[in-house]
């Protein structure tokens, strides 16, 4: 894992930003996982901005994304679908229909998960893939004790990530305690991986990342065996940080 420390979540938006559009201009047709919360937002402006300052073409772009809520539908606005919609897709010149994320309302759930894994093979794999992590390690929705060889599957979501979200919904009742998500097993097969790590609530986990073991009760860890992440991270989730150990 290479690691690339910036100030604050701005210069590591714009770093992630730069990260991607390099990509986009040098490999029109790539595939990109992307991830919803609050950490890519940023992120998400910058290319917006790019896009339409200088003209970075999304065109042939396809998109992959991480998770969605069971029960939510594409027009609800606490949707993942319509998350992405409002803070990327609709100010870009992608082709809406490239841009995949599970259904959340498909008859047959179980279905969904086989049919949105092998949407991704058929489309020859995610080239980058873009993530965040959560306060306990959580990369998709892959709570703690989550299996290292998982497909994209149901997930009840953990008490702390549904208190995590709550800040997006009215209420905490609101928050739905299921979720459709890429697996660790689907993430690992990504090409390429950039993780995301910003602010105090994260140090915790950046910690356990950098200096822990490779455990399925702290789901991120795996990304120790992949070949080819990029963590951008800012100071105050790296304080403290043994960069050497
Ligand atoms: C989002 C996702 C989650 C978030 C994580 C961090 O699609 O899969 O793993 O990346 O919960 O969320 P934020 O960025 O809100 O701190």
């Amino acid at each position: 894992m290479k690691l690339i420390e910036v100030k604050d979540y701005n210069e590591m938006s714009q770093k992630a930003a730069e990260y991607i559009i390099e990509k986009v201009r040098n490999y029109p047709r790539i595939n990109l996982g992307l991830a919803t919360g609050g950490t890519p937002v940023g992120t998400y402006k910058i290319l917006i901005e790019d896009h339409q300052k200088n003209g970075t073409s999304y065109q042939e772009v396809t998109t992959f994304n991480l998770d969605e809520y069971i029960g939510l539908s594409g027009n609800n606005p606490n949707s993942y679908r319509y998350f992405m919609n409002e803070k990327l897709f609709n100010h870009l010149d992608i082709n809406k229909n490239n841009t995949f994320i599970p259904s959340g309302v498909a008859k047959d759930i179980q279905a969904e998960c086989l049919r949105y894994e092998q949407l991704i093979t058929q489309h020859g794999g995610v080239d980058l893939q873009l993530l965040g992590i959560g306060q306990n390690g959580h990369i998709g929705f892959n709570e703690p004790g989550t299996s290292f060889q998982s497909n994209t599957h149901v997930v009840d979501l953990a008490p702390s990530t549904i208190k995590a979200n709550a800040r997006f919904f009215d209420n905490e009742e609101e928050v739905p305690t299921k979720a459709i998500t890429m697996g660790i097993a689907t993430i690992m097969k990504s090409k390429e991986i950039l993780l995301l790590v910003s602010g105090e609530s994260k140090n915790d986990a950046m910690h356990k990342l950098w200096n822990g073991e490779v455990t399925e009760s702290f789901p991120a860890s795996i990304l120790k065996n992949h070949p080819y992440v990029t963590i951008i991270a800012d100071q105050a989730a790296v304080a403290g940080l043994k960069m050497h150990s």
